[in-house]
C-alpha cells in the first residue's frame, strides 16, 4: 500500500496534468519548514511554462486552481498557499490513523518490493595474508548495508567476499616459506603423491611471512625476483605451491570469518581470484576469437576507450609480457564465472573510490565481450575513512590499522562513555561488556554509514559514541527506551490497541513511520545508506517528541489513548528494529 505522500504526489500530478501541465512538475514533498507536513511547488514551474507558452498565469492562481480541484480528496484536511505559490498540505487525522494501522498490518512496514532480481553484492574483499585495513572495514560496513538493503526489496541477494589470493604476495608468502623452511615438501618439485592435509602455516605465521618478505623484496632485486618466479610458478599450476595455496586459503579464511563475523558481516560465497584462475586459458581463448583482443609490447590487452571521450582510458591488461595474469584479468574471469554459476541481473561491487578506473575498464571490456549489458555491472565506490590529519586512518605507528585493533579502539571508547553516563551501572559484568560491545559496533557502523559515501571522514571514537546527537548509540537508546516501556506497560497490564491520532506529536510520528518505504527504495535505488540513516534518526526524534508530548504510562492517561499511544510506540520499535537491521546494526534489550 502506497504512503500517504505517495498517494497526494500522483494526485497532485494528475491535477496538474488535467491543467495541461507536465507530471513532473507537479511532486508532492515533505515540507522543510512551516507546519505544514507536506507541500507541492509546482504552480511555479507551471507559472514559468504558461509564460512560454505565450499565457500570462499568476502561480498563486494556477495554486488556487489545483487547490479548487482537490477540495474533496479524502486525505486531506487542509491546504493554503505559502509564499510566491507553494501550495501547503496537511493530511486529516482521519487518513494519518487509517495509515497507522495499515503500516501495523504490514510485515514490510511499507516498503514496496519491485520486482525481483538476482544479485551478487561483491564487497569485503580482504587479502589473503595481508591483514585487514580500514578501507576493507567499509567495504564491508556498507556492502553489508547494500545487501540487506536489496534483500528487504525482495531481491535474491548473494554476497561474495572476494577474497585477495592470487598475485604477488602469494610469491612472497612462499618464497619466504622456503627461506625459513626449506625441507618441506611443497618445495621439492620432483615429490609424488598427496602433500600434508595439516597446514604448515598459522595466521600469525602467514601475517609474519607477508611483510617480512615484502620488506625484503623492496630493497633487494634478486628477493623479488624469487617472489615473482614463486608467483609465476603458482600461476602455471606447480603442485606444491597450490598444495600450499590451499592452506593459506584456508587459514586465511577461518581468520577471516571470525574477524568479519565481529563485524556482524556474513558472506554467502568466500570465493577469491584464485578459484576463477582455471577459467582463463578458455576465457582468453574466447576473447581472442571475438577478436577483441591485441598484442602489445608482448602482453595481451583490450582496448576500452570510446571514441571522442575526454577521460583517460587505459587498456585492460589480460598478460602482462612475462604471462602473468592480473588483478584485471581475475575480475574478468570472475564474471564469467558469476554468469555460468548465478547468472545474476546485476552485479554490484563494494569497493574503495580510488578502483573507480579499475571497474570501469573491466566493466567496458565484459560489455565488448557480449558477457554483460552495461547496465548490470555497478560500482558502488567510497571515501576513506582519515585520521585527525586528514590523511587515511594509520596507527600511531604509522602502520595499517587492523580490524581487531579498531573494534578495540571502539570497545574502550564505549566502555568509558557507559560508565561516566551510568548506564547499566547495576548489571553484572557480563552484560555490561556486552552491552559495550554493542554500542561500540554501532557507533562505528553508524558513523560510517550516516555520511554520503564518496566522502571521506574522520575517525573520531569520541564524537561516534556520544549519547546524543546524529549516532549510533542514540539510536539504541531509542531502542531500548521503548523496549523499557513497552516492558513496563506489560508488568501494569496495558495492552495496545488501535492507532487514534488527536496529537500533533502523534501525527508528526505517523508521517515519519510513513516516510520508511520511501527512505529504503531510494536508498537502495543509489546504493546510498545513509539515506535511510537520516530517516531512522528522524524517527528517533519523532518519538522522543511523541513520548515527551504524549504521556503513555502516567496514571491519568485515559484507557484508549494509552493503548494507542502503545500500539505506537510498538510499531516504531518494529521500524527502528528493521531498519538498524538493515545497517547490520544490533541494539541490546536494556542499557
Ligand atoms: N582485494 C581487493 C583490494 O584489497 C579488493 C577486491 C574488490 N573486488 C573485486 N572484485 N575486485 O583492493
Amino acid at each position: 500500500m502506497p504512503s500517504i505522500l505517495d498517494i497526494l504526489d500522483a494526485a497532485f500530478r494528475e491535477a496538474f496534468v488535467a491543467m495541461e501541465f507536465p507530471a513532473q512538475i507537479a511532486g508532492v514533498q515533505e515540507s522543510t519548514r512551516g507546519d505544514a507536513p507536506f507541500q507541492c511547488n509546482g504552480a511555479l514551474a507551471a507559472a514559468g511554462i504558461a509564460k512560454k507558452r505565450g499565457e500570462k498565469l499568476n502561480p498563486r492562481d494556477i495554486a488556487a486552481n489545483v487547490m479548487e480541484s482537490m477540495t474533496s480528496h479524502p486525505m486531506i484536511e487542509k491546504m493554503d498557499i505559502g509564499g510566491p505559490g507553494f501550495i501547503n498540505i496537511y493530511p486529516s487525522q482521519a487518513a494519518v490513523s487509517k495509515r497507522a494501522a495499515e503500516l501495523q498490518d504490514d510485515e514490510n512496514l511499507g516498503i514496496v518490493q519491485p520486482k525481483p532480481l538476482s544479485i551478487i553484492v561483491d564487497y569485503g574483499g580482504a587479502n589473503v595474508a595481508k591483514p585487514m585495513h580500514v578501507g576493507h572495514l567499509r567495504s564491508a560496513v556498507i556492502g553489508e548495508a547494500i545487501k540487506r538493503l536489496l534483500r528487504v526489496q525482495g531481491h535474491k541477494v548473494l554476497g561474495d567476499v572476494h577474497m585477495g589470493d592470487w598475485g604477488l604476495q602469494m610469491g612472497h608468502l612462499i618464497s619466504e616459506l622456503e627461506i625459513e623452511q626449506p625441507d618441506l615438501p611443497y618445495f621439492d618439485a620432483n615429490k609424488v603423491g598427496a602433500y600434508p592435509t595439516d597446514s604448515p602455516v598459522t595466521m600469525d605465521d602467514l601475517a609474519r611471512l607477508y611483510p617480512k618478505a615484502s620488506n625484503a623484496a623492496k630493497g633487494d632485486k634478486d628477493r623479488m625476483e624469487r617472489s615473482r618466479v614463486a608467483t609465476a610458478e603458482l600461476q602455471a599450476g606447480r603442485a606444491g605451491y597450490m598444495a600450499l595455496l590451499g592452506h593459506f586459503i584456508d587459514v586465511s579464511v577461518a581468520a577471516l570469518k571470525i574477524g568479519y563475523g565481529n563485524l556482524g558481516v556474513e558472506f554467502d560465497l568466500w570465493k577469491g581470484e584464485a578459484c576463477v584462475d582455471p577459467l582463463i586459458p578458455d576465457m582468453i581463448s574466447e576473447l581472442k576469437a571475438k577478436g577483441i583482443t591485441e598484442e602489445d609490447d608482448g602482453a595481451l590487452i583490450i582496448r576500452v576507450e570510446e571514441e571522442g571521450e575526454k577521460k583517460d582510458v587505459p587498456p585492460v591488461m589480460l598478460l602482462a609480457s612475462s604471462g602473468a595474469v592480473l588483478y584485471h584479468t581475475t575480475d574478468l574471469a570472475t564474471l564469467v564465472d558469476r554468469k555460468a554459476e548465478n547468472n545474476p541481473d546485476l552485479i554490484v561491487y563494494v569497493v574503495d573510490q580510488r578502483q573507480a578506473l579499475h571497474f570501469e575498464q573491466v566493466f567496458r571490456a565484459a560489455v565488448k565481450a557480449d558477457w554483460y549489458a552495461p547496465e548490470q555491472l555497478y560500482h558502488v565506490g567510497f571515501g576513506t575513512m582519515n585520521g585527525k590529519d586528514g590523511k587515511p586512518f594509520k596507527t600511531r605507528e604509522g602502520g595499517v590499522l587492523r580490524l581487531e585493533d579498531l573494534l578495540g579502539i571502539m570497545n574502550e571508547a564505549a566502555t568509558k562513555r557507559l560508565e561516566e553516563s551510568g548506564i547499566g551501572a547495576d548489571f553484572d559484568a557480563a552484560e555490561r561488556t556486552e552491552i559495550a560491545r554493542k554500542v561500540g559496533l554501532a557507533a562505528l557502523k553508524f558513523a560510517d554509514l550516516q555520511n554520503q559515501r564518496l566522502t571521506n571522514y574522520i575517525f573520531d571514537p569520541e564524537r561516534f559514541t556520544a549519547f546524543e546527537g546524529k549516532t549510533g548509540p542514540y539510536l539504541l537508546y531509542a531502542v531500548v527506551r521503548i523496549k523499557s516501556i513497552l516492558r513496563k506497560a506489560e508488568t501494569q497490564g496495558s495492552k495496545a490497541g488501535d492507532i487514534v491520532v488527536a496529537e500533533p506529536a502523534e501525527e508528526q510520528l505517523v508521517l515519519a513511520l510513513d516516510a520508511f518505504g520511501r527512505a529504503v527504495a531510494t536508498s537502495a535505488e543509489k546504493y546510498s545508506p545513509h539515506i535511510l540513516c537520516d530517516h531512522i534518526y528522524k524517527v528517533a526524534q519523532a518519538f522522543s517528541r511523541f513520548y515527551t508530548e504524549c504521556p503513555i504510562l502516567v496514571d491519568d492517561t485515559p484507557h484508549d489513548v494509552r493503548a494507542s499511544r502503545l500500539a505506537l510506540a510498538q510499531l516504531t520499535l518494529r521500524q527502528l528494529e528493521m531498519g538498524l537491521n538493515i545497517l547490520g546494526i544490533d541494539a541490546p534489550e536494556r542499557m
